[in-house]
């Protein structure tokens, strides 16, 4: 439903449910842009600040409810193309919240309600009748804690590809591998793909479940902690893959670990009771943060 001043509200009585908010009866496509800058091409682009083709995504005054509690205040930002950016804060100041907003993963849990503007490609992916399951491929999720299917590791990769109508052995079996090694897991389960993704370790698992996501080529992949359940192993090869997938998919990364986000991302962004408090390039956040606030939550001062 939406309400006065373009306030979008969604009451699904079954959460869980991919597409929830108000569906109409032919949901409204989400237009393809232009093809992607190189990574290069971005880079060059976001040196001297955002342009507007270098922007995947584009919050402007945005806003959260879930019930009357609100999470997110006029949070204005973007995130560029090709670009690591890392969203920061402390617990519960609303860094899955937002990552959960550029894919209307929010709406899986009603009521919620947003305000303000959130674009992809320019586009309004707040108004009703947005055609959801095409936003959240298009902009993919991995989450927390590894969430493989309880099912073979060839058949998690190749489960989304399958829905959107791939057939053919070969085919599906060339978009699996290309989908592992992109996630630089091939090398470890080509020999056992189709035995169950259960019996991986917690790392792997993790990978298994970017190569999900990857499969079916987003252009956006949101990380929610991905790596924080893992040792410094595990870790390193998600950081490793994240940087290597960077040149074909914009990544928006939530994490505790200030060194991580030093050491991946492009862009920060800092939260802070659901509201902005600074975002910039990566090195000068943490070198010289503007604001007095980011100092003191980047040096340990809370937190
Ligand atoms: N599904 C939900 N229903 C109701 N309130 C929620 C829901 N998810 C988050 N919240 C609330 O929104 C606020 C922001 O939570 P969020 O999970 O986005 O924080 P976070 O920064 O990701 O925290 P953490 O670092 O602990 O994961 C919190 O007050 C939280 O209680
Ligand atoms: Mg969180």
């Amino acid at each position: 439903m939406e309400t006065d001043a373009g306030v979008v509200e969604t009451r699904s009585s079954s959460p869980g449910v991919e597409a929830a908010g108000p569906t109409p009866a032919v949901p409204v496509p989400l237009v393809t842009p232009s093809p992607r800058p190189t990574a290069g091409a971005a880079g060059a682009a976001g040196a001297t600040g955002s342009t507007e083709a270098a922007l995947a995504l584009e919050a402007q005054g945005l806003c959260l409810w879930y019930g009357s509690h609100q999470a997110l205040f006029e949070i204005s930002t973007s995130i560029q193309r090709n670009w690591i950016t890392a969203i920061i804060g402390p617990s519960g100041c609303g860094k899955s919240s937002l990552l959960r907003c550029f894919n209307r993963m929010n709406d899986l849990y009603p009521p919620i309600r947003y305000d303000g503007a959130l674009r992809f490609h320019g586009q309004d992916v707040l108004r009703p009748g947005v055609d959801l399951v095409d936003l959240r491929r298009r902009v993919g999720m991995v989450f927390q804690r590894a969430n493989p299917f309880p099912m073979s590791i060839f058949d998690n990769v190749a489960y989304g590809p399958r829905l959107q109508g791939t057939r053919g052995k070969g085919k599906l079996e060339a978009v699996v591998e290309l989908a592992l090694k992109r996630a630089a897991l091939w090398n470890e389960v080509k020999d056992r793909l189709g035995r169950s993704a259960l019996g991986l370790s917690g790392g792997q698992q993790q990978r298994l479940c970017i190569a999900r996501a990857l499969a079916v080529e987003p252009e956006v992949l949101l990380l929610d902690e991905p790596a924080s359940a893992l040792d410094p192993t595990a870790t390193a090869k998600i950081e490793e893959l994240i940087l290597e997938i960077k040149a074909t998919v914009t990544v928006a990364i939530v994490t505790h670990n200030m060194q991580q986000a030093a050491r991946i991302s492009d862009r920060t962004v800092f939260l802070l009771s659901g509201r902005l408090v600074e975002e910039g390039p990566t090195k000068g956040l943490f070198t010289q943060p503007r604001e007095r606030l980011t100092e003191d939550y980047i040096t340990g001062r809370f937190g």
